[in-house]
C-alpha cells in the first residue's frame, strides 16, 4: 500500500508471563488419529510447548490412537520426536524436557470405525491413570480424522461409555470432544452433524476448532476494539467505507488434492476462517468477555449477512483457478496437473467476494473477503479503510490522498498499523497551496514490542480446552449461520460451471475479475504488508 514511513509503537508493559496463565487440569487426551498429519504437524507440538511452558498439569499424558497396529508406545514415541524435529513451533528439542513428556506418551491401536476397538481405549486409559483419584480422570478426545469418519466415531464413542453426556460444565471428572474443521460440507450436512453430536454430547463438552480463532491478532480484535475508546465511535457505516479481509497462501494445495477437489477454497478458508474474521470485525460489543456473550453476537453479524442469491452472486461473487507460476522464486505447477486433482476440474483456489451486513451500524458498507492458494505472499490481515475527509482542501494534492486505513495483521508480523497523511517537512510553502503530503505508518509489531509471545493456534486452543473456556471455539449456531451464507454460493457455482475457468498465475495476486470486482466500487484491493 502506501509504502509510507513507519512509525513503530512500544509496549509500555511488559508482556504477560507464562506464569500467570491458567495451568490446565490434570487430564489425559485422547488423540483419534495420531499418527496423522495434524496430529504431527500441530498437536505435538502444542503440547511439547505447553509442557515447556509448565501449563499442564504433572499428570496430564497422551493416549495416541491409530490403525496402525505393528505400533507400540515405544515406536510411537520415536515417530513423535520425529515430528518435533521437524516443527518450526518447535526450536530445538530439549532433551531432559523430551525425557519427561516421553514417559506420558501412549499409543493403542484401534479400528474406530468399529465399536468393539473401544474397549481397548478404555483399558489403556485405565492403565494408565491407575492411582489417580477419580476426579483428575479428565478426558479430552481429540478428532483428528478425515470428516467421512466424523460420525460412527462420535456414534461408538458415546455407546463405548467413554464419552458420557455432560450435565453441567463444572462436572468432575468431565470429558470433552474436540472436532476438527471441516464440521459438515453443507448446511444440511453440518446440522445432521450437530443433531448427531448434541444428540450424544451436551453442547459444553463439545469444542470446534477453528485454528485461526487462536491467532493472537484474532483475539487482539477484540482488545483492540473493545478495551479502547477511539475506535468506537468511528467503527460504523458513517466512517468507514469498506474493509478489505485477506487470508492469502503462498503454499497450493500439496498432497492433498483429493481433500481439495472435495472442498474448494469456500469451504477450506471463507466458511471457517475468513467468516470468523467478518464477524469479530463487524460484531457489537458483547457485555462480557464470556464464551456465550462473545458466540451471541458474532452469530447476529452471520445472520445478518445479505443471502447471495443467482441474481446477485455474478455480480459479487469471483472465482478461479492458479495456473504455473513461480512462487518464492520456485517454478510451480498449475492446480489441474497437481496430483489427485482431476484435469478438467472447475474447483475454485481463489475466490474473492464482496458482502454487505443489513444491520444498522454496517449499512452499505461492502465487506471484501478474498483468499486462494500460491498467491504471492503468505499473509492474512483486515483492513478497515475510513471514508476521505467530506472537503479536501490542499491545492492539487488533495487528489494525491489516501484515506486512512487501520491494518490489523493476523500473519506473519502480527500487529496493527495506522495509515495516516502528514505534511512531509522542507522547504517553506505558501501554507495556502499545494503542501506536500505524504502518507505514513503507525506501526504496533507484537514481536518488537513484546518479544517472540505469539503463541502458536493450537497451543492456545488446546489450553483453552483443558481448562473449559469455549469463546474461541464455534458453537453449533455459529457454524449452521456460516454455512447459510456460503451455501447458495457453493450450489451456484457447482450447477453453472464455467465455460472457462477464470485464472491467475502462481505468485500473483489473483485473478484479473477479481480486481474488476473491487474496482467496481473505485477501490482496489491493497497490497497486503508482510
Ligand atoms: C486450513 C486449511 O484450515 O487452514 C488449509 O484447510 C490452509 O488449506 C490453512 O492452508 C491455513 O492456515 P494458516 O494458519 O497457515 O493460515
Amino acid at each position: 500500500m502506501s509504502g509510507g514511513t513507519v512509525v513503530s509503537a512500544r509496549a509500555s508493559v511488559q508482556p504477560q508471563s507464562t506464569a500467570t496463565r491458567s495451568r490446565a487440569d490434570p487430564c489425559t487426551m485422547v488423540i483419534f488419529g495420531a499418527l496423522g498429519d495434524l496430529s504431527r504437524r500441530k498437536l505435538l507440538p502444542a503440547i511439547y510447548q505447553l509442557m515447556k511452558e509448565h501449563l499442564v498439569d504433572p499428570g496430564f499424558s497422551v493416549l495416541g490412537v491409530g490403525r496402525d497396529d505393528s505400533q507400540t508406545d515405544d515406536t510411537f514415541r520415536v515417530e513423535m520426536r520425529k515430528a518435533l524435529d521437524a516443527s518450526d513451533d518447535v526450536h530445538g528439542v530439549d532433551t531432559a524436557l523430551w525425557d519427561e513428556l516421553c514417559k506420558h506418551l501412549f499409543f493403542v491401536s484401534a479400528d474406530l470405525t468399529n465399536a468393539d476397538d473401544y474397549a481397548l481405549v478404555g483399558k489403556r486409559l485405565a492403565e494408565i491413570e491407575s492411582g489417580r483419584a477419580k476426579e483428575e480422570c479428565n478426558h479430552l478426545f481429540y478428532l483428528a480424522v478425515p470428516p467421512s469418519v466424523f460420525e460412527p466415531i462420535v456414534r461408538n464413542l458415546s455407546k463405548s461409555g467413554l464419552a458420557p453426556r455432560s450435565r453441567t460444565a463444572d462436572e468432575r471428572p468431565w470429558v470433552r470432544v474436540v472436532i476438527e474443521k471441516p464440521f459438515g460440507r453443507s448446511l444440511e450436512s453440518a446440522q445432521q452433524l450437530n443433531d448427531l453430536v448434541l444428540g450424544l454430547f451436551a453442547e459444553h463438552q463439545t469444542y470446534r476448532i477453528d485454528h485461526y480463532l487462536g491467532k493472537e491478532t484474532v483475539q487482539n480484535l477484540l482488545v483492540l476494539r473493545f478495551a479502547n475508546s477511539i475506535f468506537e465511535p468511528i467503527w460504523n457505516r458513517q466512517w468507514v467505507s469498506h474493509v478489505q479481509i485477506t487470508a492469502a497462501e503462498s503454499v497450493g494445495v500439496e498432497d492433498r488434492g483429493k481433500y481439495y477437489e472435495e472442498a474448494g477454497v469456500v469451504r477450506d478458508m471463507f466458511q471457517n476462517h475468513l467468516l470468523q474474521l467478518l464477524s469479530l470485525t463487524a460484531m457489537e460489543p458483547p457485555p462480557q468477555m464470556a464464551a456465550n456473550a462473545v458466540r451471541d453476537e458474532k452469530v447476529k453479524v452471520l445472520k445478518s449477512i445479505r443471502w447471495l442469491t443467482p441474481e446477485t452472486i455474478p455480480q459479487n461473487a469471483v472465482r478461479a483457478q492458479y495456473t504455473g507460476g513461480v512462487v518464492g522464486g520456485k517454478p510451480v505447477r498449475g492446480y489441474t496437473e497437481e496430483s489427485d486433482v482431476a484435469p478438467n476440474s472447475s474447483v475454485p483456489t481463489y475466490a474473492a467476494l464482496r458482502l454487505y451486513i443489513d444491520n444498522w451500524r454496517w449499512n452499505g458498507v461492502p465487506f471484501f473477503l478474498r483468499s486462494g492458494k500460491h498467491l504471492k505472499e503468505r499473509v492474512s490481515e483486515i483492513a478497515v479503510q475510513f471514508r476521505t475527509p467530506p472537503h479536501l482542501m490542499f491545492g492539487e494534492t488533495s487528489g494525491m490522498m489516501r484515506p486512512n486505513t487501520l491494518v490489523m495483521r493476523v500473519q506473519p508480523n502480527e500487529g496493527v498499523s495506522l495509515n495516516f497523511e502528514v505534511k512531509v517537512p522542507g522547504a517553506a510553502v505558501a501554507l495556502t497551496s499545494n503542501i506536500e503530503i505524504a502518507p505514513v505508518d503507525m506501526d504496533f509489531n507484537y514481536a518488537e514490542a513484546f518479544g517472540e509471545v505469539s503463541a502458536p493456534a493450537y497451543e492456545t486452543l488446546l489450553l483453552d480446552v483443558m481448562i473449559g473456556e469455549a469463546t474461541l471455539f464455534t458453537r453449533s449456531d455459529e457454524v449452521e449461520a456460516a454455512w447459510r451464507v456460503v451455501d447458495p454460493l457453493n450450489k451456484y457455482w457447482e450447477a453453472h460451471k464455467p465455460k472457462r475457468m477464470p485464472t491467475y498465475a502462481a505468485g500473483s495476486w489473483g485473478p484479473r475479475e477479481a480486481d474488476e470486482l473491487i474496482e467496481k466500487d473505485g477501490v482496489e484491493w491493497r497490497e497486503p504488508t508482510t
